[in-house]
């Protein structure tokens, strides 16, 4: 039988979290990229609940969520560039990928020499950490291979029933999550884009960007997929599209057989059958904080495909565009 799964607010919702945390249960808590599905790290027996409620492949490493920068060399070996990185960018959107140390249960590290550890800023994850007073071990709430949550509707959608409680701290602001950087001797190698550029980071040593080889795990080709095929093109496409069901030879337009939606950076999208703007003044933080839920109205709303505009890719665009290819890969 499902269990029903509460949601709570700030205030009781924080030591609601916090005791079901201590007795090995989930709980969903809002960080400031998207919600994740946490659990006590240095528990396995709670770590293992998260891959039952996510139906995720144990071979797919959790992050590591600390109540302080102290926790860093509790759990990994730090290089001084981690250190600098983590004293510059945390608590926010960065996990760091470093060598293990024996404290992380192999669960959370698949079996892995490291681990990933970030430090949230979103002051509800916060406050619920440093009334548990441990780590907690937290992907994004959402099943296995599906669009990360951004706020507690998309929670539910994805996990209600598998879960107790999911706590509610509104819209995630930056919508996207963190970037992973693995530090190693030549460098730092970004294994996720996310809302730490690669401007940013090569202040902090020689940036290497997600090469095949090393890269995260989850970074399967085919992540964050609306259910809907998505392609990338310049909306003339969909015209295109369109025109390949036109009656043979008359150029006229006969009613189109396939729905066509567009997530569109800037076209206007005449003749689609929705539209999703992603930032209506071009802004890529907008449009990284719209990106999930404009996906998930985008496939809920019956469409044969999704047609997403590209956006550039420089700074927070690498990051999108990094979603988008990865949600039209088959
Ligand atoms: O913004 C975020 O990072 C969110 C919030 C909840 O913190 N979390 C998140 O977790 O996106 P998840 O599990 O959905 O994605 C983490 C990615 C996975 O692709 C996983 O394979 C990778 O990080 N990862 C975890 N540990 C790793 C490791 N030791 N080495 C390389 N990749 C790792
Ligand atoms: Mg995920």
């Amino acid at each position: 039988m499902k269990a029903e799964t509460r949601v709570a607010t700030a205030g009781e919702g924080i030591s609601a979290a916090a005791s079901l945390l201590a007795g090995g249960d989930l709980v969903a808590l809002p960080t400031e990229t998207v919600y994740g599905l946490g659990a006590d790290a240095l528990d396995p027996a709670a770590c293992a609940k998260i891959f039952e409620a996510k139906d995720r492949p144990l071979s797919d490493p959790l992050i590591v969520h600390v109540p302080s920068i102290d926790w860093l060399d509790r759990l990994a070996v730090v290089p001084e560039a981690a250190r600098r990185l983590a004293e510059n960018f945390w608590p926010g959107p960065l996990t760091l990928v470093l060598p293990r140390r024996e404290t992380v249960p192999d669960l959370v590290t698949a079996g892995q020499e490291t681990v990933a550890i970030r430090m949230s800023s979103h002051p509800l994850f916060r406050e619920v950490l440093k009334a548990f007073g441990r780590p907690v071990a937290a992907p994004s709430a959402n099943r296995f291979g599906r669009i990360s949550p951004t706020c507690v509707e998309h929670v539910l959608a994805e996990l209600e029933g598998r879960i107790p409680l999911v706590l509610d701290g509104g819209p995630c602001a930056h919508g996207i999550e963190s970037t992973i950087v693995l530090v190693a001797a030549d460098g730092l190698h970004i294994l996720r884009n996310g809302p730490v550029t690669a401007e940013e980071l090569a202040a902090f040593g020689p940036v290497h960007g997600s090469v095949a080889g090393i890269s995260a795990p989850g970074g399967l080709a085919s992540h964050y997929a609306p259910r809907t095929p998505l392609v990338i093109g310049e909306p003339a496409s969909a015209t295109d599209l369109r025109k390949s069901h036109a009656a043979g030879g008359t150029g006229v337009l006969k009613p189109c057989p396939v729905t066509v939606g567009l997530l569109s950076w800037r076209s206007a999208g005449e003749g689609f059958a929705r539209v999703e703007p992603l930032s209506k003044t071009q802004d890529l933080r907008e449009a990284a904080a719209n990106l999930y839920g404009a996906m998930r109205r985008l496939d809920a709303a019956g469409l044969a495909l999704i047609l997403a505009e590209p956006v550039p890719e420089t700074g927070l665009g690498a990051a999108i565009m990094e979603r988008l290819r990865k949600a039209s890969a088959r």
